[in-house]
């Protein structure tokens, strides 16, 4: 070989040498949006996450973060008392699987999670999110758990659970207590054979539990205390549902009978009813 060729071929391996220094392993992507979570909160020191580098997937990883190769897929980051936003741009983190930001002092708008279609595991409970966009539930095709309890999303309107999320189809957990839900309980999720702990608790639901909802596998219902009208109608429809565990439904006004079939149902550990316009006796379980 042409001493010129040699020449070559080590000019580009130096180069080559200097570029792997240069940029990180990370998807810049995904560090540009947890940067800017960082950048948006007032106690991002709680995270340590390091301010020289720009490479959560390491090594070494960062603190509370997951990578799969140079992807983030977890951020588990819950009850350090952060305080801050969401970046609007998060669902660029399009390989998340898992996010555990629960318990912690997050505020403002919740960001779109629309396409993460990675995404099993959202939990987001205990914050002071104030509001949720519209197409939050656009697309989340792998979710199997997700719950937003105790944030005070959208105030002063309540909100209805969108549809988009019964394309959701293996989603196990759905946990939206005191939320402020509002409106009837959403007749599609009666169609999601996945979903086996369904709690609704503390929000301002009213009308029947839709019929769609026979014989749902359900091993968890909380429907308890709906603030203003309440849930009403018969409970007849809970004894389809053979699975039941732990059944919550007092702080209503459910009318008519108690069920006296609800005591053959195998798997009932716990019910509560009382508070309600029910006439009866309580099944002996
Ligand atoms: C969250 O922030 C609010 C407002 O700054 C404050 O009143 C509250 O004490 C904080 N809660 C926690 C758990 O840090
Ligand atoms: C919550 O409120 C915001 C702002 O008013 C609105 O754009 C959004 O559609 C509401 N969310 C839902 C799920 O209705
Ligand atoms: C789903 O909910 C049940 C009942 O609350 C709970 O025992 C279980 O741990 C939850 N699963 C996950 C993955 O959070
Ligand atoms: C919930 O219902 C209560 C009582 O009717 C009402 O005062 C409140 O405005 C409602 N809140 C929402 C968010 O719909």
């Amino acid at each position: 070989m042409a001493l010129g060729n040699w020449i070559k071929i080590l000019s580009l391996s130096v180069l080559l040498g200097f570029a792997s220094v240069a940029f990180a392993t990370t998807d810049h992507g995904d560090f540009a949006v947890l940067d800017e979570f960082r950048k948006r909160l007032t106690n991002a020191e709680l995270l340590k996450w390091p301010s020289n580098n720009e490479d959560p997937c390491g090594p070494p990883l960062w603190p509370y973060v997951i990578c799969s190769g140079s992807r983030v897929t977890e951020i588990q980051a819950k009850n350090l008392g952060l305080i801050g936003t969401l970046p609007p741009g998060f669902n660029d983190l399009s390989m998340l699987a898992n996010i555990g930001l629960q318990g912690n002092n997050l505020t403002g708008a919740l960001p779109s999670f629309k396409g993460l279609s990675n995404l099993q595991y959202a939990f987001l409970d205990y914050n002071q999110f104030d509001s949720i966009p519209a197409d939050f539930f656009v697309g989340l095709d792998s979710l199997q758990v997700l719950s937003l309890d105790k944030n005070p999303l959208n105030g002063s309107t309540g909100w209805m659970l969108p549809s988009d999320l019964a394309n959701s189809a293996q989603l196990m957990n759905l946990s939206l207590v005191d939320c402020n839900l509002a409106g009837p309980l959403p007749d599609f999720l009666g169609n999601m054979r996945s979903l086996t702990h369904l709690k609704l608790s503390y929000n301002n639901l009213t009308g029947e539990i839709p019929a769609s909802y026979e014989g749902l596998p359900l091993q968890t219902l909380w429907l308890n205390n709906q603030e203003g009208l309440g849930l009403s109608g018969s409970l007849k429809i809970i004894t389809s549902m053979t699975m039941l565990n732990d059944v919550w439904l007092h702080g209503n006004q459910f009318t008519g009978r108690i069920p006296s079939s609800i005591g053959a149902v195998a798997f009932l550990r716990r019910i509560w009813l009382n508070d309600n316009q029910l006439i009866g006796r309580y099944p002996l379980i």
